[in-house]
């Protein structure tokens, strides 16, 4: 399977880049950026490892001629937030680049069935963009939406009670942003109820995520850039992608009823594949969080409205 990553000469580009360089499962990794040297050199870099990694061919360029026959393009060019600068207010910077990308990538003749995944932020005003635009069939169309936030989340709930991370199962679902929603009255340790696991307290929990909701501007404040867990994160989408694998993972996409939410792309639990969206799961939560997610729809909703 051949990934192009638009934005690939940036931090979140080449840390996705490598993170599929280590999974070893696409054949083929474009990485395109305004900088052509910087993608270049992220290209060659990644080359440099092939030899321990494995069989795969890296490419790049500042234009979309190598972004042809792409089974998969992933958007993760967009300006940065800042640290005390919400996911939305980004949005004024981000769309009319995202929009230039997107008539780039329509210029261009993908792989039939070829699936968009969007990372810049903010996601899922981004994700909604992209699957209205019809460059690619709806369901062609994800976001990386929450995946991160709930790989951050289950990785910070371990640390607090000292438990293997891959142990962990809690998500977090709706805006990747400050509406997200945790969904602890699922959320178990080793299939332990989280609420029934030795040390839990609700003050803490509550705590291990608000730190999680303010992780990505803890990152940027204290390195510039979130890249590792994100790089992991898109990873984990792209090979349910190419393997078919239909993991069930809180990508952003355009709802079409589940929850009672429609007409906005947001994250809940979807089964992802070659095709892209597969299913969007009916989550099991409580009426407080059915609440918070309607709400973080809303609040989409209303700064989607600002630019439509
Ligand atoms: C983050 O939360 C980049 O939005 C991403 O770090």
């Amino acid at each position: 399977m051949k990934v192009s990553i638009i934005g690939g000469g940036g931090r979140v580009g080449s840390d996705a880049a490598y993170a599929l360089q280590l999974g070893g499962v696409v054949r083929e990794i474009a990485l395109v950026d305004m900088n052509p040297d910087m993608a270049a050199g992220e290209a060659l870099d990644l080359r440099h490892g092939s030899a321990l990694s494995a069989n795969q061919r890296f490419t790049s360029a500042n234009d979309y001629s190598i972004v042809e026959n792409s089974d998969c393009v992933v958007i993760t060019a967009g300006s940065r937030r800042k640290p005390d600068e919400s996911r939305l207010e980004l949005i004024n910077r981000n769309v009319n680049l995202f929009k230039a990308i997107l008539e780039s990538i329509r210029g261009v003749k993908l792989a039939d069935g070829a699936t968009i995944l969007v990372v810049s932020n903010p996601v899922d005003i981004l994700t909604h963009l992209a699957t209205t635009s019809g460059i690619v069939p709806e369901k062609q169309v994800l976001g990386l939406g929450t995946v991160l936030d709930t790989c951050r989340f289950r990785s910070l709930l371990a640390d607090h009670f000292n438990v293997n991370a891959t142990d962990v199962k809690a998500l977090i679902l709706g805006e990747h942003g400050d509406s997200m929603v945790p969904i602890f009255s699922s959320a178990t340790v080793a299939g332990v109820p989280l609420a029934s696991y030795p040390g839990y307290t609700v003050d803490e929990a509550q705590g291990v995520f608000e730190f999680t909701k303010k992780s990505g501007a803890e990152v940027i404040r204290l390195k510039g850039g979130a890249g590792r867990a994100v790089g992991i994160s898109i990873k984990e989408v792209v090979e349910s992608i190419a393997l078919n694998q239909e993991k069930i993972l809180p990508v952003s996409s355009l709802q079409t009823g589940t929850l009672g939410i429609s007409d906005i792309s947001l994250s809940l639990p979807t089964r992802v594949g070659r095709k892209g969206v597969h299913q969007i799961i009916t989550p099991s939560v409580s009426a407080e969080e059915r609440e918070a997610l309607h709400k973080s729809a809303e609040s989409l909703k209303s700064v989607l409205a600002q630019i439509s």
